[in-house]
C-alpha cells in the first residue's frame, strides 16, 4: 500500500481515469523528526492505507496541493480529525462543502525545518472550461533531496498504459518531465512563473515525484530545469 522512496519519505497510489485517460494518481507522504506525518495529495483513505499509516507515524497535515487533488481530502481529514487539513486559496469557490482548517495564501513557508513549500500562482490549464489557476503549491523534502509537485509536470514512460504512452508521444512530452502544451497555452504571466521556477532551482533536490507519472529517483533537477525551459519557452532559465 505505501511504497517506500526514501528515509521518511513513502507514496501510495491509485488509478484515475482522466478525460478517459487510464492513469494513477499519486499521494506523497513525508515523515517529520517527530513522526508526525505530512500527507499530501490525499487519495481514498481505505481501512488498508489508514492502517499502514498509523505505523508509521501521526498523521498530522492532510494537504490539497492545488485547486485540482481535492477529491478524497475531506474524507482523509474526517478519519483524523486531529490533523490539519490545508488547501489552497479558491478551493472554497470550487468545494464549498470542503472544510479545511486552513487555506494556504502566502508565497512561501514551511512545515518544519524539513518541507517548504512554494505557491506556483501562474501555472494554468487550457481545458473545456477556458483557462482555469491551479494555484498548486510546490513542495521540498529537504532530508530525502526531493521536489514534490502534484500537475505542475507529468512524466509518462513505458511504465505508463499504452494509450497514455501513444497520448504522450503525440503531445510530445514521453518519457520527459513535462507539462502538457495545454498548460503552456494557458501561461499568462511569464514574469511570475519564471521567478517561481528560479526560486525552486535554488533549492536542493535530486528526486521529483509528481501525482502523474514515473518518479525520477535521480537527476531529476536537470529534467525539472528542462520541463521549466520547455514551459516558458526558453534555453536559460
Ligand atoms: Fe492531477
Amino acid at each position: 500500500m505505501l511504497t517506500a522512496i526514501a528515509d521518511r519519505l513513502w507514496v501510495a497510489e491509485q488509478p484515475l481515469r482522466f478525460y478517459g485517460l487510464p492513469i494513477f494518481s499519486r499521494m506523497t507522504i513525508m515523515a517529520l523528526p517527530n513522526q508526525d506525518l505530512v500527507v499530501i495529495s490525499p487519495i481514498t483513505p481505505t481501512p488498508q492505507l489508514t492502517q499502514a499509516l498509523d505505523q508509521i507515524g501521526t498523521v498530522r497535515y492532510i494537504i490539497a496541493p492545488n485547486l485540482y487533488h481535492h477529491l478524497f481530502a475531506q474524507d482523509f481529514a474526517n478519519h483524523y480529525p486531529e490533523a490539519e487539513f490545508w488547501a489552497v486559496n479558491g478551493i472554497l469557490a470550487k468545494r464549498p462543502d470542503l472544510k479545511p482548517d486552513r487555506i494556504l495564501t502566502e508565497a512561501t513557508g514551511n512545515i518544519s525545518e524539513d518541507v517548504l513549500y512554494l505557491n506556483f500562482p501562474a501555472f494554468r490549464v487550457l481545458d473545456i472550461t477556458g483557462n482555469m489557476p491551479f494555484n498548486e503549491y510546490l513542495f521540498l523534502h529537504r532530508p530525502s533531496e526531493t521536489l514534490i509537485i502534484t500537475d505542475a509536470a507529468f512524466h509518462f514512460g513505458a511504465e505508463s498504459h499504452g494509450l497514455v504512452r501513444f497520448l504522450a508521444k503525440v503531445l510530445g512530452i514521453y518519457n520527459k518531465l513535462r507539462p502538457t502544451f495545454l498548460e503552456r497555452f494557458a501561461l499568462r504571466d511569464r514574469e511570475s512563473a519564471l521567478a517561481t521556477l528560479r526560486e525552486t532551482l535554488t533549492w536542493d533536490f535530486d528526486r521529483v515525484i509528481m501525482a502523474h507519472g514515473s518518479i525520477i529517483q535521480t537527476q531529476g533537477k536537470a529534467q525539472w530545469r528542462s520541463s521549466c525551459e520547455w514551459y516558458l519557452q526558453t534555453s536559460n532559465i
